[in-house]
């Protein structure tokens, strides 16, 4: 198992901060499958990294289809038969940024953001659980934010903070389900990153983002498990 290549999935690995996290995660020594939602942008991102030589293959995977779900944990199986890390963390931001109030959300854009935000990690774990289990080893970093944050007062954006706020139960949730064995799955924030999601005043660039994450998914078997972390500390629910 120590000399086994690590195979890691990331999902909306094509840009922003999943981008970065491919590459850091390749860099460490793994087996990186990049995973988005565009054929064409996969291929560009990983054409991209490959120039640096990492060992990086694309997959076609929207996080909100079903069947696209069970098409990756083939390929998974098929082309590697292991899983050792998965990283959630595609996401979307749909929430009208003028909607301050929970009486004027939009519930198709809360609906649409959970689909993306809350569900397809739900259903990556649950494809992907198990072959942790078979090998009683894993890594699940779900990235989350502090806008999930129940001590978060701040209005507005129902649709992604409550998202994040599911996002960071279900990490627990997993947490319940796995504590004997050797899978760990925390939540963390990357910060405010320069991203299309996180604009361009953002004070953080995506290598800086990517950095817990990437932390999180090669820790070691002392590693925490069913936390909520930030610049690699622990922080609140
Ligand atoms: N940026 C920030 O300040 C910030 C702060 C806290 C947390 N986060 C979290 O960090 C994560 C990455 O955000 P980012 O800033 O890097 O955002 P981003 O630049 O907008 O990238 C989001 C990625 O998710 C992908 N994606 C969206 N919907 C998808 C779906 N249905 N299936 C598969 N992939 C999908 C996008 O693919 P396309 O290219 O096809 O759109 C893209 O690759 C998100 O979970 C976000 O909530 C970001």
């Amino acid at each position: 198992m120590a000399k086994q290549k690590k195979v890691a999935l990331v999902t909306g690995g094509n840009k922003g901060i999943g981008y970065e996290v491919c590459r850091g995660l390749a860099k460490a020594g793994c087996s990186v499958i990049l995973a988005g939602r565009s054929d064409q942008r996969v291929s560009d991102a990983v054409k991209k990294l490959k120039r640096s030589k990492l060992d990086i293959v694309g997959l076609t995977l929207d996080v909100t289809d079903v069947a696209s779900v069970a098409f990756a944990e083939k390929f998974v199986r098929r082309t590697y038969g292991r899983l050792h890390i998965l990283v959630n963390n595609a996401g979307v931001l749909l929430d009208n940024q003028n909607t301050k109030t929970v009486e004027t959300a939009d519930i198709e854009a809360v609906r649409a953001t959970m689909e993306t935000n809350f569900y397809g990690p739900l259903r990556l774990i649950q494809a992907f659980l198990p072959y942790m289990r078979e090998q009683n080893y894993g890594r699940i970093v779900n990235v989350s934010s502090t806008m999930g944050q129940l001590t978060d007062s701040r209005p507005g954006y129902v649709g992604y903070r409550t998202s994040k706020t599911a996002l960071n139960s279900l990490t627990r949730l997993v947490f319940n389900d796995v504590q004997d064995t050797n899978i760990r799955c925390n939540a963390v924030c990357p910060g405010w990153v320069r991203t299309d999601m996180g604009g361009p005043d953002a004070d953080r660039t995506t290598k800086k983002g990517a950095e817990s994450i990437v932390w999180l998914a090669l820790m070691g078997n002392d590693s925490p498990n069913g936390g909520f972390f930030k610049d690699k500390k622990e922080i609140p629910w």
